[in-house]
């Protein structure tokens, strides 16, 4: 899963070492919007990529904080962190179960490929959630599920170990980040796992379950999933927020007129004014940076990508976007 992740001038300046540790699935630093000052967290940080990364896009006066449980990969990235000559990074011991930092103390978590191996996804969510400033992002790269696989490869450790086996169901994510206390949740699909791909999993992990790899074609994505946590202040969030246009990115598609046919409903069922866009053209689509098409659009803000939400979803996306 974490071939050809990085592109080569972004990884510029970074230690070779780290550079072969990624064990990823995503580039959530590339996705997360990070601005010099900022403060990240990076969760489960293992040889550091993702922490050297954002510490380039944060700089001037930004920090970022990466946190393993493992000597080793804290061993390992801290000796990165020598070679890469970076002072703007500082690697913590401790279990994204139960983060060593105070409450809001970061602008922005990222993670990459490394929830899914949590026993207690919901208290890492509450963490995250917890340590946050308001108003913070959550934008995570992680191995989700998109349908049911069968229970041989749900139960295989070494499935585990590589991501798969312990990931989380698209609808169940976004319901534990929404208890934890997230608004404007999105899962975007940036890789969608078809049968061989499976099958090689398995037998790099000396699974014999290659036979169920058919089963589980197409329902393991790696994924961006971001939220964000509400501002404290409600003036905040419903300042300039009210919702006044919706886009729909899509080249014409069924999905898309499908997509359509959902905001339009959501829109009425509301009883709200707001006007709905269908952007069409490959170069007008690209500037919202989404992987897949049909994409939602509310307010400038991306809601989802790669799928059709429900009526009820995009109800919920119209309420949270004009702060009711
Ligand atoms: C799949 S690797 C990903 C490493 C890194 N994010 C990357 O992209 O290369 C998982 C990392 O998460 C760490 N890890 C796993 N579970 C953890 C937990 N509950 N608390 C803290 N770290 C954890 C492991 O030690 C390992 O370094």
């Amino acid at each position: 899963m974490s071939h050809e992740i990085y592109a080569e001038a972004e990884t510029a300046g970074i230690p070779t070492e780290a550079i072969v540790a990624s064990l990823g699935c995503g580039n959530p630093t590339a996705l997360a919007q990070l601005k010099p000052g900022e403060t990240v967290l990076d969760l489960g940080s293992g040889g550091g990529i993702d922490v050297f990364l954002s510490a380039k896009r944060v700089a001037p006066g930004g920090k970022v904080y990466g946190l393993d449980m493992t000597n080793e990969m804290l061993a390992l990235a801290r000796e990165n962190q020598k070679k890469a000559g970076v002072d703007n990074v500082e690697f913590l011991k401790g279990e994204i179960e139960n983060i060593p930092l105070p409450d809001g103390a970061v602008d922005v978590v990222i993670s990459n490929c490394v929830i899914n191996l949590s026993v207690d996804k919901s208290r890492v969510l509450k963490e995250a959630f917890r340590v946050l400033k308001a108003g913070g992002r959550f934008a995570v790269s992680d191995v989700v599920l998109c349908g049911d696989i069968p229970a041989e490869l749900r139960n295989n450790p070494e499935l585990w170990a590589g991501c798969v086996a312990g990931a989380m169901q698209e609808s169940k994510y976004r319901s534990e980040l929404a208890a934890a206390g997230f608004v404007d949740i999105g899962i975007e699909p940036t890789r969608i796992f078809r049968a061989a791909d499976v099958r090689e999993f398995l037998s790099a992990a000396g699974a014999e379950a290659v036979a169920v790899a058919d089963q589980a074609d197409g329902k393991i994505m790696s994924a961006f999933v971001r939220a964000t946590k509400p501002a404290t202040d409600s003036a905040d969030r419903t300042k300039g927020k009210a919702v006044s246009k919706i886009q729909i990115l899509g080249t014409g598609c069924k999905r898309c007129r499908d997509l359509t046919a959902n905001a339009e409903k959501a829109v009425q069922e509301l009883g709200i004014e707001a006007e709905i866009e269908k952007v069409t053209e490959i170069q007008d689509i690209i500037k919202f940076q989404i992987l897949m098409t049909p994409g939602l659009v509310i307010n400038g803000q991306v809601k989802a990508a790669g799928r059709i939400p429900s009526i009820e979803e995009i109800k919920q996306m119209l309420v949270i976007a004009g702060g009711n």
